[in-house]
């Protein structure tokens, strides 16, 4: 009986691998409405009916890596590259600044041209522009010594989703180069430093079963991060998985509320993707427990260029748009969109 489990779940924020298991395989719309509302309850009861807003700036669709599902991946040529320069970045800052962004998101694909000490610049130059504001980072993975670099710049908060925890995935999702290990690593580095961590993964990715997805979970308890990002795997067409399944919306929407339980002081945002599977995801999502948004604050004319997948929503919309139509989204279903920076805030006790 599934609201058994959940009633554990909200009591014990935690389930063992076969519960979770259990609780992932064959739910009912019941179930999933079931567990919804003791979600939403426990985001009203941190949050309020309050959504913090993140400006998201891709500042670069370089990447050195080749994971087999993202669009940007080194290996598609056809996509058009483009870097942003310090200027650029500072002017999406003050456009974000106006428009009532506190934390901005430095996202772009692994792109060695930008030094440390150029990365650190950034960083420093923005903090010192805008005092008041958290930069969060999400540019993959670095050395301790360079996550250091930037948190000593300012940095406050580093997004790296671990993309599954289980390690025979993670080899059929990521070319060789790339490991689980070292990306635990670089989460756990991250933490020590002292950085608001967020990790997360894409629901329905290529070969993701039940027992893979319980592992994710038990790994995010382990973890225990401040930030927490999923989204369906969505498919792009330059990409190895081109042909594979879309995700699940209802099943994205169900693990949202499951995260909500178990942490659930967690910043968890309803994504872009959510909102690309489905034209009202983001208010799904919120409905389900997420309590954050990240519009996007790039330039429109790169905006298409940094397409993970395909069909990737507000290409075509300037910050101020999205702002405003973000706002009255959250509106109808009930929610307001605030400008604090929103920073995570543990549990006393
Ligand atoms: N579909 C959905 N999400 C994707 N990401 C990358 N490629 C895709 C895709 N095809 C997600 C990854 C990454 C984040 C920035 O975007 O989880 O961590
Ligand atoms: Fe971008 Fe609606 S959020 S147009």
């Amino acid at each position: 009986d599934k609201k058994k489990l959940i009633d554990t779940l909200e009591l014990q924020k935690t389930l063992t691998k076969e519960e979770f298991i259990e609780l992932l395989t064959g739910f009912t719309d019941e179930d999933a409405e079931y567990i919804r509302q003791k979600a939403v309850k426990n985001a009203l009861q941190y949050f309020d009916n309050k959504i913090y807003t993140r400006g998201l700036i891709e500042f670069t669709n370089y990447c050195k890596n080749d994971c087999y599902y993202c669009g940007i991946r080194k290996s598609n040529t056809k996509v058009t590259r483009y870097r942003l320069t310090k200027e650029d970045i500072l002017q999406c800052c003050k456009q974000g600044y106006e428009l009532g962004f506190r934390t901005f998101v430095l996202q772009g694909g692994e792109d060695l041209r930008y030094s440390d000490d150029e990365l650190a610049d950034i960083i420093s130059t923005i903090k010192a522009g805008y005092p008041d504001c958290a930069i969060t980072l999400s540019i993959g993975e670095k050395s301790y010594e360079s996550y250091l670099a930037y948190f000593k710049a300012g940095a406050d908060r580093y997004l790296l989703r671990h993309e599954t925890a289980n390690q025979e995935h993670y080899g059929k999702l990521h070319p060789d180069s790339l490991s689980l290990e070292n990306r635990k690593q670089c989460l756990r580095n991250l933490k020590d430093i002292g950085y608001q961590v967020g990790t997360g993964f894409m629901v329905g990715s290529p070969y993701q079963t039940a027992e893979y997805l319980a592992e994710d979970l038990l790994f995010i308890k382990e973890l225990s991060p401040a930030m927490i990002g999923i989204g369906p795997y969505l498919p792009h067409h330059d990409t190895p998985f081109a042909d594979m399944e879309k995700g699940s919306m209802e099943l994205t929407l169900y693990l949202i509320s499951i995260l909500r339980l178990m942490v659930p002081n967690a910043l968890i945002p309803a994504t872009t993707a959510l909102g690309t599977i489905h034209p009202l995801g983001r208010e799904k999502g919120v409905l389900s427990g997420a309590n954050v948004v990240m519009p996007n604050l790039s330039p429109v004319t790169v905006r298409k260029k940094y397409e993970l997948y395909d069909n990737k929503i507000c290409t075509g919309d300037e910050a101020a748009e999205c702002k405003v139509c973000l706002q009255n989204r959250m509106k109808k279903v009930g929610y307001e969109i605030i400008s604090a920076r929103g920073d995570f805030v543990p549990i006393e006790g």
